[in-house]
């Protein structure tokens, strides 16, 4: 077990009104490991998650990010830290319309002040990686389902974030493009040392990550290594 830690969550509850989504939650990730979270809808996933990347604060415990407790942090440190040192899929991948592919992965590097020429360079790298390079020029709305996952993917880790979160990634693809996706999702992530939070109600998806976490009425249990 690698014993750095990244991002950190240490008693952290939240709610929603008087709807409790989270409950005393400690989790940790690791640089190149795979967590992955899996439990019915409504368990309280995605509050967690939102909460480990500084989108919502808790309203007990703290999450640690390299050692910092996010309370310290202003607004705009948070806002830098999300943009900068994270890394998002989501389930419909969130792509950018009016973008092509190329422009879509290259967006985390252009908003952390990145000149266009080695964005597009950098995106094209991942892009090639990812078996896309030739999507490069399209526009979502000219690219398959399982291929927008693959550009949401090479959004998320052009950049080189140290946390990847990740929703549902593969949750709209059929099973055999999403076995693929994910495939090759975490072994990029892995390459490049980047921690992956994989949230998914499926349990196959699941026995691919390095610990495996179930969440039941905003209770979250360790369910062990993966083999
Ligand atoms: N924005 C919100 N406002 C109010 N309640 C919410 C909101 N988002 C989620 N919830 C509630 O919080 C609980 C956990 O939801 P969620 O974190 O989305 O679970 P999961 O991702 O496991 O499906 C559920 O009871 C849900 O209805
Ligand atoms: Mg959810």
């Amino acid at each position: 077990m690698n014993t750095t830690e990244v991002l950190a969550a240490r008693g952290v509850d939240l709610s929603y009104g008087s709807t409790p989504a989270v409950r005393d939650a400690h989790l940790s990730l690791a640089p190149g490991e795979v967590t992955a979270i899996t439990g019915a809808s409504g368990s309280g996933k995605s509050s967690l998650l939102y909460c480990l990347a500084g989108v919502l604060p808790p309203a007990r415990g703290e999450v640690w990010f390299e050692g910092r407790p996010f309370s310290t942090l202003d607004d705009e440190e948070i806002s830098t830290l999300r943009r900068e040192r994270f890394g998002f899929v989501f389930q419909y991948g969130e792509l950018l319309p009016e973008l092509t592919v190329e422009e879509n992965t290259a967006l985390p590097l252009r908003l952390a002040g990145r000149r266009k020429a080695p964005a597009l360079k950098a995106a094209a790298e991942v892009l090639d990686r990812l078996g896309i390079a030739d999507l490069r020029e399209r526009r979502p709305s000219q690219i398959s389902g399982g291929q927008s996952q693959r550009v949401a993917v090479a959004r998320a880790l052009v950049h080189r974030p140290s946390v990847v979160f990740a929703d549902e990634p593969t949750g709209s693809l059929d099973s055999a493009n999403a076995g693929a996706v994910l495939e090759e999702f975490l072994s990029l992530a892995r390459s490049q040392g980047t921690a992956v939070l994989l949230v998914t109600h499926d349990a196959g998806v699941a026995a691919r990550a390095d610990h495996h976490w179930t969440m039941a009425d905003g209770v979250l249990s360790a369910t062990g290594a993966a083999a």
